[in-house]
């Protein structure tokens, strides 16, 4: 089996001024110097991104942007592009977060065409996918998983495994503290490689990351990474301080 690096993402969501996500990026790259065989990535908000990015030049913590149009420019009041996003220093970007499907109207229609103008700008997206808590109990959990995964990557066409990363984030889950179980969670990562395989073929599935995200700390990261299609973790909440966030960088350490 391919060995997958585990990726450590921190969505910083609605928070934090340029100020002080340079303070916190700064304060974590001190804590996480000794990590090892582990990549890091955090998405402070847009009008931070250029700041972060130019505080952590020479550091191994990547920064990523939550959210992009798919136009490259244009009469699109509010919005900002993958070409904007690589500019402010980026390498990543997170995208159909449930929190914008939820409240910001994006379908997978509109995920799709954000993927597709992220690899075209040379970003990786971070594609996230989950189902509500109705959804669970209606039992529709792969169904939906499979439709969002087909929808979303729809024409997507991979050079390497490395040029797109899941994020599997049951909504039920997310800032609520209820954490999917581990088995839960490898259970919807396994049905995840399965159907990139299908998409992608064996080699590429093999070699994407998927990472789960909701209610992730530093005392349920460890179990969750023992699960063989676990490769990371989307964390939100956890990951706004830098020492908590450090020790789940360091989990394995
Ligand atoms: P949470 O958020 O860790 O606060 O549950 C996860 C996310 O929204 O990516």
């Amino acid at each position: 089996m391919t060995q997958r690096v585990p990726l450590i993402a921190g969505n910083w969501k609605m928070h934090k001024t340029g100020t002080q996500a340079v303070e916190a990026a700064e304060r974590l790259d001190g804590l996480i110097k000794e990590a090892a065989g582990v990549e890091v990535m955090i998405a402070p908000v847009h009008t931070a991104l250029y700041q972060v990015s130019r505080a952590l030049k020479g550091s191994a913590i990547a920064v990523g942007a939550q959210n992009l149009h798919w136009e490259q420019q244009g009469a699109f009041t509010g919005e900002i592009s993958a070409e904007m996003i690589v500019d402010a220093g980026c390498s990543h970007v997170i995208v159909g977060h449930s929190e914008r499907r939820q409240f910001f109207g994006e379908t997978d229609d509109s995920v799709n065409r954000k993927i597709l103008a992220a690899k075209k700008a040379g970003l990786v997206p971070v594609f996230c996918i989950g189902e509500t808590e109705t959804q669970r109990e209606a039992r529709e959990t792969f169904s939906v998983l499979d439709k969002q995964m087909q929808d979303g990557l729809k024409s997507f066409a991979f050079e390497k495994p490395s040029d797109l990363v899941v994020a599997y984030e049951p909504v039920w889950a997310i800032g609520t503290g209820k954490t999917a179980t581990r088995d839960q969670a490898q259970e919807a990562h396994q049905f995840i490689r399965s159907l990139l395989e299908k998409l992608f073929g064996k080699l590429t599935a093999d070699g994407i990351r998927i990472l789960y995200g909701g209610s992730v700390k530093p005392d349920n990261v460890e179990a969750l990474m023992e699960m063989p299609d676990v490769d990371g973790a989307l964390v939100g909440g956890a990951s706004l301080d830098p020492e908590t966030f450090g020790k789940l960088v360091l989990f394995n350490q």
